[in-house]
């Protein structure tokens, strides 16, 4: 009886744990800057992405909506708080030539344009609408030059 009743406390504290940290997945404990490195790519062709979240958030006052989505019948149900899966959770199609080519429901859930359409997505609107932008749209600018590995 007595083991049985250590079992069943253990296995609350873990159910407890897990609920304690999976609600401080929040903003406040985003790194300020993200180095994106998504595992599907066994291998980078380009440079890793130093990505500032904090200024993108913060400075830059973009929603976290306009980034962060869990999509039921269509509609963006995630917000603030909400556990933040990494894109390649969902967007699992690794393919990176071509991948324009691609049948239209394959190119949603491929990675590279999922990045792409809304990392370059919104710096060409902004620059668009003013030329003197920093939002950079040069490979360049987000992949730098790849050292030797
Ligand atoms: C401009 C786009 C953008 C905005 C705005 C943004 N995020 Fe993110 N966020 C990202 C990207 C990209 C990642 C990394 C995802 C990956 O590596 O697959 C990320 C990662 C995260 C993570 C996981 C961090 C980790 O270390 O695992 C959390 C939590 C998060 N964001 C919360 C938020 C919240 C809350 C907001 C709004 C206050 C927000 N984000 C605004 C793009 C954004
Ligand atoms: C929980 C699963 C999930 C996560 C995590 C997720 N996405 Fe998505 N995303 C989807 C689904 C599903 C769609 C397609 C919605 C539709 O049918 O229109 C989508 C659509 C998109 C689109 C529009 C389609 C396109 O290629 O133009 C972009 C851009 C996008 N996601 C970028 C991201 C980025 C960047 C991240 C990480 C910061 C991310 N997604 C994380 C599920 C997810
Ligand atoms: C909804 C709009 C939006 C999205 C989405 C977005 N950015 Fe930006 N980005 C901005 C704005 C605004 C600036 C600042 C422009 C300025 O200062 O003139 C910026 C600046 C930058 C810069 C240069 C300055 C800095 O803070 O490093 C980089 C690099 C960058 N973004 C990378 C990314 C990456 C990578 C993603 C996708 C994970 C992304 N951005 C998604 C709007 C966006
Ligand atoms: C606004 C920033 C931004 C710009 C501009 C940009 N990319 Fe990317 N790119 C990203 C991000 C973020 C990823 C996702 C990396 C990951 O998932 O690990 C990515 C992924 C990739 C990948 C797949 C991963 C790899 O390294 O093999 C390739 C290839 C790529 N980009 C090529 C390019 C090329 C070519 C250009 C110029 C035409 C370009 N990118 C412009 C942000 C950018």
């Amino acid at each position: 009886m007595v083991k049985r009743w250590k079992v069943e406390v253990g296995v609350l504290v873990a159910f407890v744990a897990a609920i304690v940290c999976g609600a401080f997945v929040q903003a406040g404990d985003v790194p300020d800057v993200i180095t994106i490195n998504s595992s599907i790519y066994q291998q980078h062709t380009k440079g890793l992405v130093q990505f500032t979240h904090k200024k993108h958030a913060e400075d830059y006052k973009i929603a976290c909506t306009d980034c962060h989505h869990v999509y039921k019948d269509g509609k963006n149900v995630w917000k603030e708080g909400d556990p933040v899966d990494k894109c390649e959770k969902c967007h699992t199609d690794a393919t990176i030539k071509g991948e324009k080519k691609l049948p239209p429901e394959q190119q949603k859930l491929n990675l590279k344009l999922a990045f792409h359409n809304n990392c370059v997505g919104c710096h060409k609107k902004l620059k668009k609408e003013n030329k003197e932008t920093k939002a950079p749209t040069t490979c360049s600018k987000c992949h730098p030059k790849k050292k030797a590995q």
